[in-house]
């Protein structure tokens, strides 16, 4: 790509106006791989704005650190009456992990496809890379399947609180996969299984041990649903579901839950989970699931991801440590930190507060090196932020609950340790603010930040 800047071009659409424009951006191939191939170099100088990198990714890493750089005003979408400027930087930038994730809940509350959109926009502001959908629970279905219409003429006609639900159409699933790859962001399917499982077990008679279809839920407990594990019927549905679900999805891994369950024995949840694990490796994909496949003694698939959420201690972490030593990475979600559902604080007019409050700074200021003593970092894929939706009902809500909290996971999927700190990243965070009003974001104003 080296000397195909498109120079003029892009120097006009970034400035808004023909006066005075930006210096032309050169875009180069990092020939000798430096970088990685999510990272990327970015040089301004007064003469040009140079952007170094790999792959794609880095390309467009670049780009959104280069829309950082340039004033609020870079975000306004109508045409600027004066020129904008950008400081002479040189920045050599790639992500600590590989993974840097968000979870939206379209469950608790359901979300179409524009606010998931509008959600992944702001993600890719912030280089996060994981969009993690739970698309389904005891409240509702949000995928149709073919020859499964009772999912979707029945299960995802609820939600939390007794609204209409809603769920995506095969083209709407895979335009959002596709939209979703525009901005280097991979979506990853979780159909929660055994428990979470009230929506198809009130849609699906066979699903059940009685074999009668439950009543529709509309309430927040969790816990007291479970596919019938001993049914052959239930792995014929998880088959046709994951089967469904893995061809129209492109990312690697497949999310079965797993968490919660609390009507089955031991030994029923294993047997449950070796089959739902070989279900999902028949179908192409790698096995992912909540930190509960931990403690079970259920055979744990080669590459299989683990999704850490419950506040650590020495026990959690040692079921944590053996599932590494047999193979299994980590992805950090740690409830107590960045479930970017819990309420800010007392004030919090959203969220709930079983975890605890979870303030900017909690979600920031924390090392995922050091949460799970005696895992090491080679085991830590990464960090990803869940917001779970029995609060929240709109995308200004989902804003709100995630601004500002969500920018400082991105940081930790970006940055070093030592190279992070409170005080200043406090100060860049505040720093944003102005950006977001542009863009029209509903944050939270912090009194920590701003
Ligand atoms: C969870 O919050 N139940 C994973």
């Amino acid at each position: 790509m080296e000397g195909s800047g498109q120079s003029g071009e892009s120097a006009e659409n970034l400035n808004g106006t023909n006066q005075n424009p930006l210096p032309p951006i050169v875009f180069r191939a990092d020939t000798n791989a430096v970088f990685g191939t999510e990272g990327y170099g970015l040089d301004v100088s007064a003469g040009q704005i140079t952007i170094t990198a790999q792959a794609g990714p880095g390309y467009f890493y670049a780009v959104q650190t280069l829309r950082q750089l340039l004033p609020p005003a870079i975000e306004y979408s109508g045409t600027l009456p004066y020129a904008l400027s950008v400081a002479s930087v040189r920045i050599r930038d790639h992500p600590r992990f590989e993974w840097r994730g968000a979870m939206l809940d379209v469950s608790g509350h359901f979300f179409g496809p524009a606010d998931v959109k509008r959600y992944m926009d702001l993600m890719a502001l912030y280089k996060l890379n994981r969009l993690h959908l739970h698309l389904s629970d005891d409240q509702g279905w949000r995928l149709e399947i073919p020859g499964r219409p009772a999912l979707t003429d029945i299960g995802a006609r609820t939600q939390v609180g007794g609204g209409e639900g809603g769920y995506y159409t095969l083209a709407e699933w895979d335009d959002l996969v596709a939209y979703a790859a525009s901005r280097n962001i991979t979506i990853v399917p979780e159909i929660d299984m055994p428990g979470h499982t009230n929506a198809a077990l009130a849609s699906i008679a066979e699903l059940n041990c009685d074999g009668r279809r439950t009543e529709p839920y509309t309430g927040i407990d969790v816990g007291f649903s479970s596919l019938c594990v001993d049914r052959e019927e239930t792995y014929a549905f998880v088959d046709d579901v994951v089967r469904e679900i893995a061809q129209r999805s492109p990312g690697a891994y497949f999310h079965v839950g797993g968490d919660e369950v609390t009507t089955l024995s031991a030994t029923e949840y294993n047997a449950f989970m070796d089959r739902a694990a070989e279900i999902v490796a028949r179908h192409g994909k790698l096995f992912m699931a909540w930190d509960g496949v931990a403690e079970t003694r259920m055979t744990l698939p080669p590459g299989a991801v683990i999704q850490v959420w419950r506040p650590q201690t020495a026990d959690t972490g040692q079921h944590l440590v053996d599932a590494v030593s047999r193979g299994a990475r980590l992805i950090l979600s740690p409830a107590d930190r960045i479930y970017v559902d819990m309420k800010y604080d007392a004030s919090s007019r959203l969220g709930l507060r079983w975890a605890g409050f979870n303030d900017t700074r909690d979600a920031y200021d924390w090392d995922p090196a050091t949460l799970v003593s005696g895992v090491p970092d080679s085991a830590i894929l990464g960090v990803e932020a869940p917001l779970w939706t029995e609060t929240a009902e709109t995308i200004r809500d989902l804003e709100w609950l995630a601004f500002p909290r969500l920018p400082g996971v991105a940081e930790i999927g970006w940055t070093a340790h030592e190279r992070r700190d409170w005080t200043t990243y406090r100060t860049r965070l505040a720093a944003h603010g102005p950006r977001w009003d542009v863009l029209g974001i509903n944050y939270y104003p912090s009194p920590l930040v701003f």
